[in-house]
This record gives C-alpha cells, sequence and structure tokens, in this order.
C-alpha cells in the first residue's frame, strides 16, 4: 500500500469510529493536514448525521464548507464530542509532534477543548522517540530572535520557516536536533519562553486514541 493509501484508510477508520457519537446535536472538531483532509471527505458522506463542526485552520473549514458541512466559530459552541486530526510523529505514549501545516496553535485549542482526541496517521508517524520531526514553534514575530536563541540554550538549532504567516498572522520556527526524553516537561518550557504563542508538542494533552494505518490493517493505540 501505498502512503496516500493508508491515509485513505485511517480517515475511513477514522469515521466509522466517531459514527456511533453523531447525534443531531453533535460536534465534530477538524484537524488539518493531508490526513485530515481525507478524513473531511469522507466525514462528508454522513453529514446529515451531525450539527457541524469547528476547524482547525482555515485551510480545513474552507474544505468543509465546500462539502456543504456547517463550520462554526469555537466561541458559539458548548462542547466538541470528538477531534480528529493527524500528527507529524507519535510515541506510543500517544504524545504528538504537530504543526507541520503551520496549525499547530488553532489545533491545541481544539483538542483542549474536546472530549476525545482521536490522532490519525500512518505507520511512518510512529516513533520511539519524538524529535527526529523538527518542532515547529508558532511565535510572535517581533520575538523571533529572543525565542530563537532560549531555544538553543535547550538544545534546539531553530530554523525560521520563511514565508509561512500563521492563520493567527505569526511566525514559524522549526526546531532541529532536540532530544525529546521528557516532551510534557519540554513542551512546558518551550511554553515558558517569552514571544512563544504555542510549541508543536501536544503532551500534555495528548491524543487519546491513535489510529494507526498499517500494511496490516488499521492498529488501535491507547
Ligand atoms: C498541521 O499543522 C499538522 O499538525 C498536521 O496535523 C500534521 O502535519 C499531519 O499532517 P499530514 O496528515 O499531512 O501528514
Amino acid at each position: 500500500m501505498t502512503q496516500d493509501e493508508l491515509k485513505q484508510a485511517v480517515a475511513e477508520a477514522a469515521v466509522a469510529y466517531i459514527l456511533p457519537m453523531l447525534e443531531t446535536d453533535t460536534i465534530v472538531g477538524v484537524g488539518t493536514g493531508s490526513t485530515a483532509n481525507l478524513f473531511i471527505d469522507e466525514l462528508a458522506k454522513h453529514k446529515n448525521l451531525f450539527d457541524g463542526t469547528v476547524a482547525s485552520s482555515e485551510a480545513s473549514a474552507e474544505r468543509l464548507k465546500k462539502h456543504g458541512i456547517p463550520v462554526y466559530n469555537l466561541n458559539s459552541v458548548d462542547s466538541i464530542r470528538v477531534y480528529v486530526d493527524g500528527a507529524d510523529e507519535s510515541n506510543d505514549h500517544l504524545h504528538l509532534i504537530k504543526g507541520g501545516g503551520a496549525a499547530l496553535t488553532r489545533e491545541k485549542i481544539v483538542a483542549a477543548c474536546s472530549d476525545e482526541f482521536v490522532c490519525i496517521a500512518d505507520e511512518s508517524k510512529l516513533v520511539k522517540l519524538l524529535g527526529d520531526f523538527p518542532l515547529p514553534v508558532e511565535i510572535i514575530p517581533m520575538a523571533r530572535g529572543h525565542v530563537a536563541r532560549e531555544l538553543v540554550k535547550l538544545g534546539g538549532d531553530p530554523v525560521y520557516r520563511e514565508g509561512v504567516v500563521t492563520d493567527n498572522g505569526n511566525h514559524i520556527l522549526d526546531v532541529y536536533n532536540l532530544e525529546i526524553l521528557d516532551p510534557i516537561a519540554l513542551e512546558k518550557s518551550i511554553d515558558g519562553i517569552v514571544g512563544v504563542v504555542t510549541n508543536g508538542l501536544f503532551a500534555k494533552r495528548s491524543a487519546d486514541i491513535l489510529l494507526l494505518a498499517t500494511k496490516d490493517g488499521i492498529k488501535t493505540i491507547k
């Protein structure tokens, strides 16, 4: 199976997993990226079963609306029953690195507001130790130099993601060569740097379940 076929398989598995949760008042949180896009396309087949969605990016909101699926402002909904999103890396504790698509801040907000976080990925994303994928950090533009120097003190090599402006009007530093032995501690340390908006470690609020597409079928890791 190709990576695209694995992503398609896990998108279908995610819809099958959340189907029993869909009722006329259910709000679904929707992530960002190529796997989330396939999930959106599958979810659209069941759009009459639930109320609507909250999207983690303008791109996902656009795709949902094209399918005729309502997209709500987070401040206008009471709760999100389930959030489905991809990841750039996951360890077997379901600590994640996210933000390859620069949507990490809204993704973290939607994840925090959701009863359940379902991560969907192909098997290439499961790693023993997080950090081969450079850790995205969303920053206030004027703080770029300061945040970069602080990230170097933490052992990383930050690289400015040129030309990228997030949906929140901010910039991204991708941090290479971090040895992420304690994801929760590192997430807190980076959050503590003045000028950081969010970092792409989802460890304090990890996924609740990982649906992993492998060549032998979908594996469920909790
Ligand atoms: C978006 O900012 C990211 O967090 C994505 O969820 C992550 O990059 C996974 O994307 P793919 O599904 O495209 O690999």
